[in-house]
């Protein structure tokens, strides 16, 4: 195994860009394992990880951090690509790229070796009405977006991209096939 893809998902957005990413390095005969944080142990052989989870509320999902702060010595000893999916990706990146996201990271900063914010999907059908009420009162209380702005944001969309899935899966390849 040359490289484990390590995920985490609410609604199956990420976890669909997880296989994309595992699909086109199997193109390149990288041998990949795509695996539920909440399953995921590091494996010996596998020198490259890529790291993914989905914002929420400007943070990635409680089972990623928890699976990078306990699996912290592991990782210490691996290079990462980081990746976030996200509906808007000018709000994840500050000075520090999107450490901001996962503040868990700051140990591992010197064995990221690419960062990327992808873009995902929401479908309110499938949301939680918990999901649903905390987008309501974000858009209309934090954003105060009314009528026509309130009506397109409750739309459901899919911003989901494959060629840009592959591109930077494109650049996984490369850092792997340099040894990093
Ligand atoms: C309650 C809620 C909060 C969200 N917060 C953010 C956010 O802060 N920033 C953002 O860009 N996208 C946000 N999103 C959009 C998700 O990141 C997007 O839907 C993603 O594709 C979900 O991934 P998943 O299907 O793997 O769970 C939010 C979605 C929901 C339902």
């Amino acid at each position: 195994m040359q490289c484990q893809i390590i995920y985490s998902s609410k609604y199956g957005s990420t976890k669909l860009i997880s296989q994309w990413i595992g699909e086109k390095l199997l193109h390149h005969e990288i041998q990949n394992e795509i695996i539920s944080s909440q399953k995921a142990t590091l494996c010996n052989e596998s020198n490259h990880i890529v790291l993914i989870s989905p914002v929420y509320s400007g943070k990635a999902l409680k089972e990623f951090t928890s699976f990078i702060t306990e699996n912290q010595t592991l990782l210490l000893k691996k290079s990462l690509s980081i990746v976030c999916v996200a509906m808007q990706k000018e709000r994840c990146f500050n000075n520090q790229g999107i450490l901001n996201i996962i503040s868990e990271f700051t140990q591992l900063h010197k064995n990221i070796i690419h960062q990327e914010v992808l873009l995902g999907e929401m479908i309110y059908s499938n949301m939680t009405k918990e999901d649903q009420t905390s987008l309501y009162s974000f858009y209309t209380k934090i954003m105060k977006f009314e009528d026509e702005k309130l009506k397109e944001k409750l739309e459901s969309t899919s911003l989901l991209n494959k060629k840009s899935v592959w591109e930077l899966a494109s650049i996984i390849i490369k850092n792997i096939k340099k040894g990093n």
